[in-house]
């Protein structure tokens, strides 16, 4: 297992739903697999692993990723073990700092029961609820496709598991929208953005490629806008997630408004300690904190509006 230590005087804790985070980066759901936790000793604040769903998944058939100019088109769908395989080897995602689990169901009694299952380990410090899930109970339409059903998730989610923080992840449709539902419902914290609708198409074979979630750089700023004005809105914090790749992604993140800030599609090609790294020196350089980054452009007018009241 790599170690390495941050000794550069610089304070990188962040506060998230009651839980101390020593830095204010978590890997993205589904992004950081058991192989590569040798590596990542030090970089995160809080472990985050793939959904887990009630029963095991096998997933999307390939093709299940493809390659765009700025990020990745994934169909990878929801492969998993299962709950209970997953619980049963969570502790390799023991690295000593908080462990968040991400959960989805197919119907809300299937959230509410995940949550349950969840609420007396002791080794899960909160649970990230992925609403970009279909509920089969809708048409299959996604949790987050509107404030109704956010409200009816979070919400049973809530009655399920009392004494452990809830994220409610959100995609960006509707997001200022499906955020407000989320806090009323007790949601405690706003997980902004999962991945955007996307397709690849091989015109020479004529035939789409990969039809899913469109991740990394070319989302990032679609994220940032997100993050900023959910975060104008809710009293509750919001972890920024899309198309974070440097230590300045993570800046601009919690400058427009996140708590604590999720790397996903870079650490495929990016060493996460680098990006770590780069925003520590950001720090030096602007003699900040970490938490004194939150929302610090609150009030700032923005330059080049377009014309847009941001
Ligand atoms: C290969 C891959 C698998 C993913 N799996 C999940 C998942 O299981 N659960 C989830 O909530 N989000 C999942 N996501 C979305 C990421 O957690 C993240 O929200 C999104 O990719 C945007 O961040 P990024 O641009 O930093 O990757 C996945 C993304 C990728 C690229």
């Amino acid at each position: 297992m790599v170690v390495r230590e941050q000794k550069t005087g610089v304070d990188l804790a962040v506060e998230l739903c009651g839980l101390m985070l020593r830095t204010p980066l978590i890997p993205a759901s589904g992004t950081l697999s058991r192989e590569a936790l040798g590596e990542v000793e030090g970089v995160y604040g809080a472990m985050l692993p793939k959904t887990a769903t009630p029963v095991a998944r096998a997933g999307n058939p390939p093709p299940r990723v493809a390659e765009t100019p700025a990020g990745m088109v994934n169909s990878i769908g929801l492969q998993n073990p299962g709950v209970e395989v997953f619980l049963r080897d969570l502790d390799a995602f023991d690295l000593g700092v908080p462990i968040f689990i991400s959960v989805a169901g197919d119907t809300v009694a299937e959230f509410a029961s995940l949550c349950e299952r969840l609420a007396d380990d002791e080794r899960i410090c909160a649970v990230e609820l992925n609403l970009s899930c279909p509920n089969v109970e809708c048409g299959g339409l996604a949790f987050c496709a509107g404030p109704a059903s956010v409200e009816e998730v979070v919400a049973a989610c809530r009655a399920a598991v009392s004494d452990k923080p809830i994220l409610a992840k959100l995609t960006n449709g509707g997001v200022v929208e499906n955020a407000r539902a989320a806090e009323a419902a007790g949601a405690d914290a706003l997980t902004v953005i999962n991945t955007l609708p996307a397709l690849t198409v091989d015109a020479r074979m004529r035939k789409v490629l990969v039809k899913g979630g469109l991740s990394g750089p070319a989302i990032k700023p679609v994220a940032l806008r997100a993050v900023y004005d959910v975060s104008g809105v809710v009293r509750v914090p919001v972890v920024g997630s899309g198309g974070v790749t440097s230590g300045t992604d993570v800046a601009e993140f919690m400058l427009a408004g996140a708590t604590a800030v999720q790397v996903g599609t870079a650490s495929f090609v990016r060493d996460p300690y680098e990006i770590l790294d780069e925003f520590t020196v950001y720090l030096k350089e602007s003699t900040l904190s970490a938490k004194e980054l939150t929302g610090a452009l609150r009030g700032v007018r923005p330059v080049l509006t377009g014309g847009e009241d941001i």
